[in-house]
């Protein structure tokens, strides 16, 4: 099992909770098993699923506190093949709560050992800052998805999370990956989407994925259904592009391994 991989971009609004929910759901699709970790107290993943996460007795908060153990807070079959921890506005606390907490920053990556053979895959959905919690993610993942959305300004918020990562790796997770880089909301159509994508191509060392996340209004429809794309609309192009990045995603671990 070598594929935890963290959704992480310190942007806000640049598609890492849709590529969390879709990406996970389009691998469930392809029969793989599939755990997503909401990190985000925005618990958008969560209500993209439609799980009523302000109900809900253990989130991803009560883990980061030891309050219960990560197997105690998943809720089951969200979609096909795929789980889900939740979470709510209360992860916002868990900051202040656990400074100073000695190894804070490894409490997830100790949890995750108890179930990370379970799934094939296991996805984190960060929230948009350099927080305990999107630390807490890297520490505990094989690997980072960055998105990134083909829009002006793109470059700045990347060298910032590429510098994170290679934080995290030298101080925590010295095997940590940069799986690559995902162009969301991209319009082939426009010179801006085109630029983004060859500057970024030139500028940086790291892999970026074939597949392009368009914009599509399916896809931002899709959570107040409480549907993934797959469901939702499995045959708009926002599907089937999330369906070729499982498939690139997927053949290019296999490949690792
Ligand atoms: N490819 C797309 N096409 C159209 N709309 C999209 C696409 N990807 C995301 N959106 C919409 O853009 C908004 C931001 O996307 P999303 O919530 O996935 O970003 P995020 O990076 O998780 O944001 P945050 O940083 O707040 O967690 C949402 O309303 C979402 O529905
Ligand atoms: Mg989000």
């Amino acid at each position: 099992m070598n594929r935890i991989l963290a959704i992480a971009n310190q942007k806000g609004g640049v598609g890492k909770t849709c590529t969390a929910v879709n990406l996970s759901a389009s691998l469930g699709e392809l029969g793989k098993k599939v755990l997503l970790i909401d990190m985000d107290p925005q618990g958008n993943s969560s209500s993209s699923f439609g799980v009523n996460k302000n109900e809900v007795e253990n989130t991803i908060y009560e883990v980061m506190l030891e309050e219960c153990t990560l197997s105690e807070a998943i809720i089951k079959d969200v979609a096909k093949n795929v789980s889900l921890v939740p979470a709510n506005v209360n992860l916002g606390a868990v900051e202040i709560e656990m400074a100073g907490k000695d190894k804070a920053n490894l409490i997830l990556r100790r949890e995750l050992d108890f179930v990370k053979d379970e799934y094939d895959y296991i996805f984190i959905d960060c929230p948009p800052a350099i927080s305990l919690t999107t630390v807490n993610s890297m520490a505990a993942a094989t690997g980072v998805i960055v998105p990134v959305q083909c829009e002006y300004l793109a470059l700045e918020g990347l060298g910032q999370v590429i510098e994170t990562i290679n934080l995290v790796r030298s101080r925590m997770n010295p095997t940590l990956d940069l799986t690559g880089i995902l162009f969301t909301m991209y319009d082939g159509r426009t010179v801006l989407s085109n630029d983004v994508v060859d500057s970024v191509r030139n500028t940086v060392k790291y892999h970026t994925f074939e597949a392009k996340i368009p914009r599509n209004i399916r896809l931002s429809e899709a959570p107040s259904f409480e549907q993934p794309i797959t469901v939702y609309d499995p045959k708009c192009s926002g599907a089937i592009a999330y369906m070729n990045l499982a498939k690139e995603v997927d053949s290019m671990l296999a490949d690792k391994q």
